[in-house]
């Protein structure tokens, strides 16, 4: 049933989406400052080195910077770093926030090559990346989170969900990527009092969810 709902909904964005799509002007990013054009290029650098691995495309950078700079985001973790495409994305607002990332990531290769990628851009005092299970190390973190991104094993999205949920604040944000493909998640943060949930379907589906005050 929420499945098929969720189903209908992704149609009816992706059918609403094309034609205004072709209305809008596909401009991409424009830094302002010395510090957001290094991050721009960096980031411009990695899809045109093909070194990113699963990371999310160009419309979801951009919102991951969009509500992490609205929210005044000063504590944003990630379960799932890869080679640091979406953190880069996230530094971009954090740099101005006065915040900080601390990401996670199992794999030491890709891990490796988002330290290179944060260095490059001028961010590596802006991130911590943890290396390891995220769902053994998700237990450890302290402190209370403003913003978290779900992106890594999609079987493992309920439990990285209800291991982060009482560390977010109320009032913070819970975002979680490609949810088409995890409808368990989707009914867990539309079935919820605590929770008010919202889609952006501009890229790979993003799953934008408050934790209620
Ligand atoms: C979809 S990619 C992340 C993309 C990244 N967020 C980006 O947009 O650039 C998923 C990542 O999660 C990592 N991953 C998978 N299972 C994990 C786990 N149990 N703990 C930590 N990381 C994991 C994978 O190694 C992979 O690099």
């Amino acid at each position: 049933m929420v499945k098929s709902a969720f189903c209908m909904l992704l149609a009816l964005a992706v059918a609403g989406a094309q034609p205004l799509r072709s209305h809008l002007p596909s401009s991409p990013p424009l830094g302002k400052s010395d510090a957001e054009k290094k991050i721009l290029a960096v980031l411009d650098g990695i899809v045109k080195s093909h070194q990113t691995y699963l990371s999310v495309p160009i419309e979801d950078g951009r919102a991951l910077r969009l509500l992490t700079q609205a929210a005044g985001a000063r504590s944003v973790v990630e379960i799932g770093t890869s080679t640091g495409y979406s953190g880069l994305w996230f530094c971009l607002a954090l740099q101005s926030t006065g915040g900080h990332l601390t990401t996670l990531e199992l794999d030491h290769q890709r891990a490796s090559r988002a330290r290179e990628h944060f260095q490059q851009a001028g961010v590596d005092n802006l991130v911590t990346i943890v290396e390891g299970d995220a769902h053994e190390n998700v237990t450890k973190l302290q402190g209370s989170i403003d913003i978290a991104f779900i992106d890594a094993d999609k079987d493992g999205y309920l439990d990285y969900l209800h291991k982060l949920l009482p560390l977010v604040r109320p009032g913070g944000l819970i975002l979680a990527h490609n949810v088409g493909m995890v409808p368990d998640y989707v009914k867990a943060v539309t079935s919820s009092p605590d929770l008010e949930t919202i889609f952006y379907m501009q890229g790979g589906g993003l799953a934008v969810t408050l934790k209620k005050p």
